[in-house]
């Protein structure tokens, strides 16, 4: 029958459900919330010596699809909009976008249709507020992939991103930009040459490390500037990293270069 859902859908939806209650933003363990601000604190350190004020663009990327690159980018959002960082979400994987679904925002405009001259800015902009009960608000503001294009990675390369950019980085502290697999498309590369900085994700038991050298070698070949990898989904294999009886959980580790 035409709905029945798949096995596979049915698994997508419960890895969502999972999502939202345990592992986004607010809900994070208290080990997960504890190694994203070690995280922030590591990037904020890769750019103590840049003296501009503009906005820092920093991509997430990994070697294969489905490493936890989007998670990791709305928590590490999360956790500098936490400390009162002016942040801004791009989703820059036109290809197989997710966001606007995880946070419940529309589909479009978005970064697609910014980038062919459809809509200004302020239309592209949605709003994502969060929080946990009894503290302030957690604002993050958020430019979704848009109408899915017919060539991304052309869209991509034009110097229409450069001039966005240009504009976002005097309106906001930090922006993350959600990229796609290095290994699956060229996106990512064409990308890293205009972020100040490129985060890899690793997954545990996920990781090929065939596909890890390659990514490196891919990156460093455009010249793009590695901060670090996050280290995601370590379970109790690697509880020996962490403080006997001080963490109950350990989801993320990060690794300077
Ligand atoms: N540490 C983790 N523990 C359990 N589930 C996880 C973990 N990290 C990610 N996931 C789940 O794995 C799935 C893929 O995560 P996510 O979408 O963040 O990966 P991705 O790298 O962005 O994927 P893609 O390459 O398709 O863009 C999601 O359902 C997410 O909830
Ligand atoms: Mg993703």
């Amino acid at each position: 029958m035409a709905d029945k859902k798949t096995k596979k859908a049915i698994k997508a939806e419960e890895n969502l459900k999972n999502e939202r209650r345990f592992m986004i933003g607010p809900r994070l363990s208290f080990a997960g919330a504890e190694a994203y601000k070690l995280l922030r604190t590591n990037i904020m350190f890769s750019f103590s010596e840049d003296s501009s004020s503009d906005g820092k663009v920093i991509g997430v990327t990994s070697s294969v699809p489905g490493e936890g690159k989007s998670m990791t980018l709305l928590n590490l959002a999360y956790t500098f909009a936490e400390s009162h960082k002016k942040v801004l979400l791009i989703e820059g994987d036109m290809r197989l976008p997710t966001l606007a679904g995880r946070l419940k925002l529309k589909n479009a405009p978005g970064l697609s249709n910014l980038l062919v001259g459809l809509n200004s800015i302020n239309d592209a902009i949605q709003r994502f507020t969060t929080g946990k009960e009894g503290a302030p608000a957690v604002n993050v503001d958020v430019i979704v992939a848009g109408t899915i294009p017919p060539n991304p990675s052309e869209l991509l390369g034009s110097s229409r991103l450069e001039s966005l950019l240009a504009i976002l980085r005097k309106n906001y502290d930090y922006i993350f930009l959600d990229q796609p697999p290095v290994t699956a498309v060229t996106d990512a590369l064409i990308t890293s040459s205009k972020t100040d900085g490129t985060i890899i994700v690793v997954r545990n038991n996920h990781t090929n490390r065939g596909a890890l050298a390659e990514t490196m070698r891919q990156l460093k070949l455009v010249d793009a500037r590695i901060l670090g990898f996050v280290y995601n989904g370590a379970g109790d294999d690697n509880r020996k990293y962490y403080k006997k009886g001080y963490y109950k959980k350990k989801d993320y580790y990060y690794k300077k270069t």
